[in-house]
């Protein structure tokens, strides 16, 4: 059997319980999400270890800030990253399952670092409270478990996108057959670089808004306040200048016989990143006044990313006539009911209660 009809015969027997473009939708969109809360993760621990060792007021004020709110922005990023993981597995199984059996020992090893991450943020955040100049080395701990889980993900979806190479590493080169799941076979440092560099980004425009939200409230210094949106924005506008020789050395990267400077998604996805890189040369000065339209052209570029991403994926996947445009669909309408039935009264739910914790954290609740 040749690795075109075997990638057939490891599709669902089933067939998708709804249309492929939807699940497809629905992933890059909440894949976008989930790589946004990772990238204020890594960039708020980074900031927060900097400010607990650089020392100094400011720094120490916003190294704390910055501890308590990324062990939330963890759990939202572990949460946002169930649906894509779900989405995934329906559309992409055969490559999806493959790649995980491969390195079976690091998808088991992932879920370890992701909660020592979490573990190691929390102690670094609650202990700090009583020795406001002991556990750093926590922080530390805490952003290298949370770096080691991107590289684990990273190489997971590098190795689902080359089926050629599969019997190669299954049978260490032919000599044997390798079923202990102990191999990582492919890690891109460019692609997982154009996935951390944004960290720097998103956390810079991150303290333009904070310095934006807290700006009501009496109880915050001013000059604090300045200091942090200014700070934010100079080390945004950095990283996004970082990002665009990132972005194009992963792009050299990329096997030029798939021809994929040609595809279109990948240059809305550059135009996106540029305009935004352009939004903060201009927010330079005056953070707070940029920091929503920021904020969002910042949302917008991760999505035209992430949509690049995809695209990327079809074109390796090309290669094996493969396509889930295809893939069997036998609808189920039921289960696709309930699902955007819970999902919309979900959104219902929370709505509220944000809106409530939005202002009091402002301090304006009583103002409407
Ligand atoms: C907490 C630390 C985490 C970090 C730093 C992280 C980072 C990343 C990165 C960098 C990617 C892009 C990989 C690439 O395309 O090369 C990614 C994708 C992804 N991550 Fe996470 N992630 C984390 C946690 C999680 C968790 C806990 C899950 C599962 C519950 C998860 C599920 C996914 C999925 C499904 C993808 C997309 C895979 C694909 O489309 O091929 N991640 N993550």
């Amino acid at each position: 059997m040749d690795i075109n009809s075997a990638l057939q015969a490891l599709r669902d027997p089933l067939g998708l319980p709804f249309f492929p473009w939807v699940f497809q939708l629905l992933m890059v969109l909440t894949f976008a999400l989930h790589i946004l809360f990772v990238n204020l993760v890594i960039g708020g621990i980074a900031l927060a270890v900097y400010g607990h060792f650089k020392g100094g007021d400011f720094n120490k004020h916003l190294s704390k800030a910055l501890a308590q709110v990324s062990t939330i922005n963890l759990s939202l990023a572990i949460v946002l990253a169930v649906a894509p993981l779900l989405f995934v597995q329906v559309i992409y199984d055969p490559f999806w399952y493959v790649s995980n059996s491969l390195s079976a020992w690091w998808t088991m090893v992932f879920l370890l670092v992701v909660a020592l991450g979490f573990l190691a943020n929390y102690v670094f955040y609650l202990k700090r409270k009583k020795n406001p100049q002991g556990y750093g080395i926590f922080g530390i701990l805490g952003l290298i478990f949370v770096l080691c889980a991107g590289v684990i993900i990273s190489v997971l979806s590098v190795q689902a996108l080359v089926p050629g190479e599969w019997l190669k590493w299954y049978t260490a080169d032919g000599n044997d057959l390798v079923t202990s799941g102990l191999g990582l076979y492919r890690f891109e440092l460019g692609r997982f670089s154009h996935f951390m560099v944004p960290a720097f980004i998103n956390i810079g425009i991150f303290m333009m808004l904070y310095a934006w939200y807290f700006r009501p409230r009496s109880d915050f210094d001013r000059a604090y306040l300045d200091w942090v949106g200014l700070t934010g924005a100079r080390i945004a506008k950095i990283a996004a200048m970082i990002q665009v020789v990132v972005g194009f050395w992963w792009l050299l990267t990329v096997p030029a016989d798939l021809h994929f400077m040609r595809n279109p998604f990948l240059w809305i996805g550059v135009s996106l990143g540029l305009l935004l890189l352009v939004g903060l040369m201009k927010g330079q000065h005056e953070p707070e006044r940029y920091a929503i339209p920021l904020a969002t052209l910042s949302f917008v570029a991760i999505l035209g990313m992430g949509t690049a991403r995809e695209a990327l994926r079809m074109t390796y996947l090309r290669v094996f006539e493969y396509s889930i445009y295809d893939y069997p669909v036998n609808v189920d309408w039921g289960s696709t009911a309930l699902f955007l039935g819970t999902f919309v009264m979900g959104l219902v739910v929370i709505a509220y209660p944000i809106m409530i914790a939005f202002k009091l954290g402002r301090g304006t609740l009583n103002e409407s």
